[in-house]
This record gives structure tokens, sequence and C-alpha cells, in this order.
């Protein structure tokens, strides 16, 4: 085994000092492989504090102290003060997390196992941009311990953590991978926003690079899953199994949007047709939507990409990535389609959209093609107001032109209501009635999730569902 140094295994003082975010020249020597941590008992860091990172350092700190780490200084103060903008964990969570939150990479000098959970976006081509994952692994090479077992959870292609992140975590410490530290990948399954399936109802995959370090990982993840582990064959078998699942889904999705347009086009409803098809007990349920998020509607965009590179065009992936895409001006077009039935124009109208967050009762507003449907609908002249009282704007996603209201009553009196979520507040406290009473007889609405179907309707709107 290579030395740079003669240093040796014992006492890990040079290379913990190793200052953040710079090569550790130092190269420990290196023999036998070094123990696994105790699963039980280990110290463990969250790299990335968002939906998926924080669920985890809640649940892990309940066996020892936990360390979070993020580059958002302004996010890490609010944990401090027991916030959480996610909304996925509460004040009280946190608040009895034994957990440090932290900017300073530094710390993850402490863990015994590291748990990556940063972004896995596209770029403005729909290209994955690996930069969150290869800067966290730079930082998590130049700071973690001989021992350490780092393991991924970000979303990606089949490859990435072996080929990308791997070789950047032995550059930057000078360690190698199953002699002084151990690597794992693990795909987290939780559906924001969904208070029956939380982080330990959910059964989730691990995969180490050996079956030693798989078995490592059942023990770690018991702690925090009571639902079961599902011991993958392989890291590349484990990454590939999270993004089908997320890309099985865009592309149902995808076929009902499609039937929704041509359906339509027949006079027949969607829905009419999905509760019909149902009845069949293989019929797998979907129903029409506008796919937004950073997960559904990015990941597939990883395998288009990974098929480029192995000379495969991935026509059906990408095709429900296109079809999906265009739901937003589907439900642009419908509107003006209705205005034209009355002998009026989408031009000068004003139009209020319920709803911009990109998921049911989830304040993340990331990627929501509401924003794309608003544009347009300001694009052809109409004045844009939308109310959602729990999404969270941290960020520009677009909606130019776009008022955004605290109270649906503020813009005054509408011409047309588009319904794009069914968040529970909208259930509780907009219903039928309100709505009549923000626009006039006649007005269209729009209501993708038939909440306000039923006879009484028609009385007052020009009703559309799909
Ligand atoms: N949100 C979900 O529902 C969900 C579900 C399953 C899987 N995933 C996947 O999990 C991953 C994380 O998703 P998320 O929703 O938690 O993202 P998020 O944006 O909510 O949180 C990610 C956090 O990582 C931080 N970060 C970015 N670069 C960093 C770095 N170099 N070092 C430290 N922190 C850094 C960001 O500041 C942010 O706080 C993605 O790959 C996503 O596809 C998400």
């Amino acid at each position: 085994m290579d030395t740079l140094q003669d240093t040796t295994v014992s006492g890990y003082g040079a290379f913990n000092n190793a200052p953040s975010g710079t090569k550790n020249a130092i190269r420990l020597v290196t023999g036998e492989p070094t123990t696994l941590p105790d699963p039980a008992t280990c110290r463990v860091a969250v790299v990335g504090l968002g939906y998926v990172g924080l669920p985890l350092i809640c649940g892990f700190s309940a066996a020892s102290r936990s360390i979070g780490i993020d580059i958002d200084a302004n996010k890490v103060d609010e944990l401090k003060h027991n916030n959480d903008r996610t909304g996925e964990v509460t004040a009280a969570d946190l608040a009895e997390a034994d957990a440090e939150f932290t900017t300073d990479a530094c710390a993850m000098n402490d863990a015994d196992a590291i748990l990556v959970c940063v972004p896995t976006p596209v770029n403005s081509r729909n290209r994955p941009d690996y930069s969150p994952l290869l800067a966290a692994s730079r930082s998590i090479g130049a700071n973690m311990k001989r021992g350490a077992v780092i393991v991924y959870e970000s979303t990606v292609d089949p490859g990435t953590t072996e080929d990308k992140c791997l070789p950047i975590l032995e550059e930057m410490s000078g360690l190698k991978e199953g002699i002084d530290f151990y690597l794992g990948y693990s795909p987290e399954r939780i559906n924001p926003a969904d208070p029956t399936r939380k982080l330990s109802d959910i059964k989730k995959i691990v995969a180490g690079s050996s079956p030693v370090v798989t078995d490592f990982l059942e023990q770690l993840y018991s702690r925090v899953v009571k639902a079961g582990l599902f011991p993958a064959a392989n890291i590349r078998v484990a990454e590939a199994a999270k993004i089908l699942e997320n890309t099985q889904r865009d592309v149902n999705i995808a076929l009902m949007n499609e039937l929704m347009a041509l359906y339509d086009k027949m006079g027949i409803r969607a829905s009419d047709v999905i509760a019909a098809a149902s009845s069949k007990w293989n019929f797998h349920h979907y129903r029409p939507g506008m796919v937004g998020g950073h997960c559904i509607a990015v990941d597939p965009y990883y395998l288009v990409d990974a098929g480029r590179r192995h000379g495969l065009s991935m026509e059906l992936v990408a095709a429900g990535r296109s079809v999906n895409e265009q739901t937003p001006f589907f439900l642009a077009e419908k509107l003006e389609e209705l205005f034209e039935s009355k002998k009026l124009r989408l031009a000068g109208k004003r139009v209020l959209v319920l709803g911009r967050s990109f998921k049911e009762d989830c304040p993340d507003t990331r990627n929501s093609k509401t924003y794309k449907m608003m544009d347009y609908l300001w694009a052809q002249g109409a004045e844009v107001y939308n109310f959602d009282p729990i999404a969270e704007d941290d960020h520009f996603e677009g909606g130019r032109g776009t008022e955004i209201i605290d109270d649906p009553f503020d813009g005054g009196a509408y011409h047309a209501i588009i319904v794009t979520l069914g968040h529970r507040v909208f259930r509780e406290q907009l219903d039928l009635q309100t709505l009549t009473t923000l626009v006039p007889k006649g007005a269209p609405l729009i209501d993708m999730r038939g909440m306000y179907d039923g006879e009484e309707v028609h009385d007052h709107f020009t009703y559309w569902r799909p």
C-alpha cells in the first residue's frame, strides 16, 4: 500500500486536522482493512439537510449524537432554532434531536457513517447536474476519518456512486475504499407531505461495496426504518432500482396526460375513463396532472443521458418527459377554449390560480409546472393571480407577471379559476359556495383534482376537470 508519509494507522490526528475543502496530501499507511463501526451506536453525519436529510438526522440522533452539515447558512441557522422550512420534521422533533447543525465540513471528522443527501438536479438543457454531488464528495473526502462508511442517498443513474463519487473520495482523502473506508448506496424513498408514510414506514433498499458492508447498512438503517430493509445485489442495482421507480411513475402519468388530451377532443372525460378502467384487477391507477418537483420530473433525464452514453435513445423515457412538459400548456389552452366557448377572449381576463407548489400539501415549489402554465397565460395577455398559503417561495421559479396574493379575496373579482392541486387548506376553506363569490356566473373553473365535481358546480361555472 503506498505511503506518502510514514504515519501509522493508530491515531488519526494529522488527517483529522485537514482543512475542509483541501486535498489531503498525507496518505496513511494502510494494511489490514479497518473494522466497520458498530452500526447500533455509531455516530452519523448527514450532508444535505433538506427533505431527505432532515428526517434521517432526527432518526439517527436517537442512538447517538448526530452531525448535520449543509452549505446553506440560513437553513442551518433555522435548524438551530428548531425551524424546518420543508415541514417534514416538527419543531419538537428538532428540539428532541441530539444533533449538531453546522456549515463546517470539518465536523465530519467525528462521524463513523456519512450519509449524502444533496440535490441531483438537471441544468437548463435537462442534462444531469452532478455538481452538488461532486462538491459534497470533495468535501467528504477532505474531511472524513479512516474507517468511515460513506453512503449516498441522492437519486442518480447507475454507476454514479462508484464511477463519479468514489474516485473523488479516494483522491481527496488519500484513502482506499474497502480498506480504509467503505462505500454504500441507499436510495431515499420518502414521500414528502405524506403523513402516513414517513421514513420509518418505508422499506429501504441498501447496498454496500461488499456483502459485509451491505450487512452493516442493514443494521445501521434498522435504527430508523421499521418497515424493513431490502439488500440489493450491489450498488448499481440499488441506484437503478430507485431511478426505475420514479421513471415508471413519470411514464405512466405521461400516458394519462396524453390520453387526457385525446379523450378531451373526443368529448370523453379522462377521470370517467380511469374510474371505469380501474374496475379491472390489473389496471394501474394513475391520474393526469402536472408532474413537477425535483424527483419524478428530473430523474428520467438522468436515464436519458445514461442511454446516450450507451448508444441508446431511451425513446419511451424521453417521450414521457416530453408529454409531461406539455401538460401546463394543455391546461392554459383549455382555459382559452372555455372562454372561446362563451365567445370571449383570454386576453385581459383576470385568472385566479389556486396552488403553485408542485404537490398537494407540500410547500416545495421547485420545478412546479404551475409556473409554466401561469407564464403562458400571462404571455397570452391574462392577468394572473396565484394563491397558495403553504407554498415556500425561497427562490425564483417563474410566474412572470403573476401576482402572488395572500388571500383569494385580495385580487377582487376574477373571470376564471384554475385549481391545480387539492391542498387540504383548499378543501377545508374554499368550498364551492366560496368560489362562486369570486367569479361571475358562467366563469370557467378548471379543477385538476376534481374537488368541486358535482351537479351544483354547473349552476355557476363553465366547469372542466380531466
Ligand atoms: N424530496 C424528495 O421527495 C426525495 C425523495 C427521494 C429522493 N430524493 C433525492 O434525494 C436527494 C436530496 O433531495 P432533497 O429533496 O432532500 O433536496 P433538498 O434540496 O431539499 O436538500 C438538499 C440540501 O443539500 C444542501 N447541499 C447542497 N450541496 C451541498 C454540499 N456540497 N454540501 C452540503 N450540503 C449541500 C442544500 O443546501 C440543501 O439544503 C436528491 O437526489 C433527490 O432526488 C428526494
